[in-house]
């Protein structure tokens, strides 16, 4: 398993629990209670250490969690050493690595997006904003921590983006900019398991970007999750497939590319139907540790078809509990995250039925658990329904307290509001 985050304990979790032994590179402190940790960086030395450390160890499957491995070609480099690799190569990571590339693919297999223009100094990006209009989206190309998009309250604000960008903010990330029409709607994530040939979709999952309760602030890489999402449907579901994930698989595949591992299809859902925001070339976080916690059957057995080219649906099951997954995050993020303040009560939480904890930005001293990064840590509730998984997810954070400790209330409002006008319908209706 590579990564050190909420999503890559989220998988160590699922391939301990159905019986795996489990390496972690570099992992964090919760992984290390079920895994035996490796300690690496994931910078480009790293990469090479954790697959001569894989090829020693004679791994049957690397996992890779980000993004920064895959676009940068570790799975590329894990398959040339002979390994199992889950995850996309270089040139299909390259569809959440370059925005712009991901456009480019889209428009090719006329998938659904926001219109957009691609710029690459200050003065076409002005002119372009004059062409896409007011409200638009201005984001850096590259890989940014999913802090490379401003969502334009105003022309100025666009403006500043569009500064910023070029005067280096996002470094390399930022010399080339995708200006997008603004879309309205609900969001939605569906992430896809790929072999190279097929695909099976995972339950949809909706992820909270924004810091703020009501959806307000500045975007952050998630503050909580749900699953499954009333607004997604089966039919919905199979119109993504159909408009999104296969035209984009055959886009690839005429350019010599396949995909395996997870494609992760931002959308949003607009009164012309789905378009997609983003493509990720790897598991959501937080969606991993909602969505994960629901799958039935071997993690492990499921990713090691896909990495070897044959998936079967079949393998795919998922339990009809729902799950909400909410983050807690350092004082000052996403801007300046305080790190080192202690941690006081994972074990309460963890001791709340139907509740899981996921470390992320944590750090082991020599006093106990500190704090370590933004998004300290993530819990999980699963319960009958999504108003009872929320509840668990929220009694058991409550358990769990360091300075600044900072965490939304209102994961999954949108779902719980549909959910109380279901129970509002007329009695008979059959609504639990
Ligand atoms: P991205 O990294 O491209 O998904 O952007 C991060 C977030 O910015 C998304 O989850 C949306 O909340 C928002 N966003 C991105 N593109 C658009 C768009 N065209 N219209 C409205 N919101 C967007
Ligand atoms: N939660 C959004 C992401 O993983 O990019």
């Amino acid at each position: 398993m590579v990564g050190s985050g909420g999503r890559e304990h989220a998988l160590c979790l699922g391939l301990a629990g159905a019986g795996h032994e489990v390496l972690a590179a570099p992992g964090n402190p919760g992984m290390a209670e079920v895994a035996t940790l490796v300690p690496t960086s994931l910078d480009p030395r790293g990469l090479a250490d954790i697959v001569a450390h894989a090829t020693a160890a004679a791994v049957d499957l690397v996992v890779v969690g980000p993004e920064a491995p895959l676009v940068q070609g570790f799975v590329d480099r894990a398959r040339a050493a002979g390994l199992a690799a889950f995850g996309p190569e270089a040139a299909a990571a390259r569809l959440e690595g370059s925005k712009a590339y991901a456009k480019e693919v889209m428009e090719r297999a006329s998938v659904p997006t926001a219109r957009a223009v691609t710029v690459r100094d200050l003065d076409a990006g002005l002119a372009a904003l004059r062409e896409v209009g007011e409200r638009c989206v201005v984001k850096a190309d590259g890989l940014a921590a999913g802090k490379g998009v401003v969502v334009a309250e105003s022309p100025g604000e666009a403006e500043r983006a569009v500064r910023d960008c070029f005067g280096g903010r996002f470094g390399d990330a930022g010399t080339v900019v995708v200006i997008e029409e603004l879309l309205e709607g609900e969001e939605l994530s569906v992430l896809v398991l790929c072999d190279g040939q097929g695909f099976v979709a995972l339950p949809p999952a909706q992820d909270h970007k924004p810091i703020g309760e009501g959806d307000t602030g500045p975007n952050t890489g998630g503050m909580g999750a749900y699953s499954p999402v009333p607004a997604a449907d089966p039919a919905l579901v199979d119109r993504v497939l159909d408009e999104v994930v296969e035209p984009t698989i055959w886009g690839l595949r005429k350019d010599g590319v396949e995909y395996t591992g997870v494609l992760y299809c931002g959308l949003m859902l607009t009164g012309d139907g789905p378009k997609v925001l983003e493509f990720n070339c790897r598991f959501g976080d937080p969606e991993a540790q909602a969505v994960l916690p629901r799958l039935q059957g071997d993690i492990g057995e499921v990713l090691l078809a896909a990495a070897h080219g044959h998936l079967d649906p079949s393998l795919v099951t998922v339990s009809a509990d729902a799950a909400v997954t909410v983050v807690a995050a350092a004082e000052g993020y996403p801007d300046t995250p305080r790190k080192g303040d202690p941690i006081e009560g994972l074990d309460d939480a963890a001791a709340v039925p139907g509740a899981v904890v996921f470390q992320a930005g944590t750090k082991l001293t020599d006093t106990g658990l500190v704090t370590d990064g933004g998004r300290v840590l993530a819990v999980t509730g699963l319960g009958q329904s999504l108003r009872a998984a929320r509840d668990v997810a929220y009694t058991a954070l409550d358990r769990i307290e360091w300075r600044g400790k900072y965490v939304r209330r209102d994961i999954g409002y949108r779902a719980l509001v549909a959910d109380s006008e279901a129970s509002e319908a007329p009695a008979g209706s059959g609504t639990a």
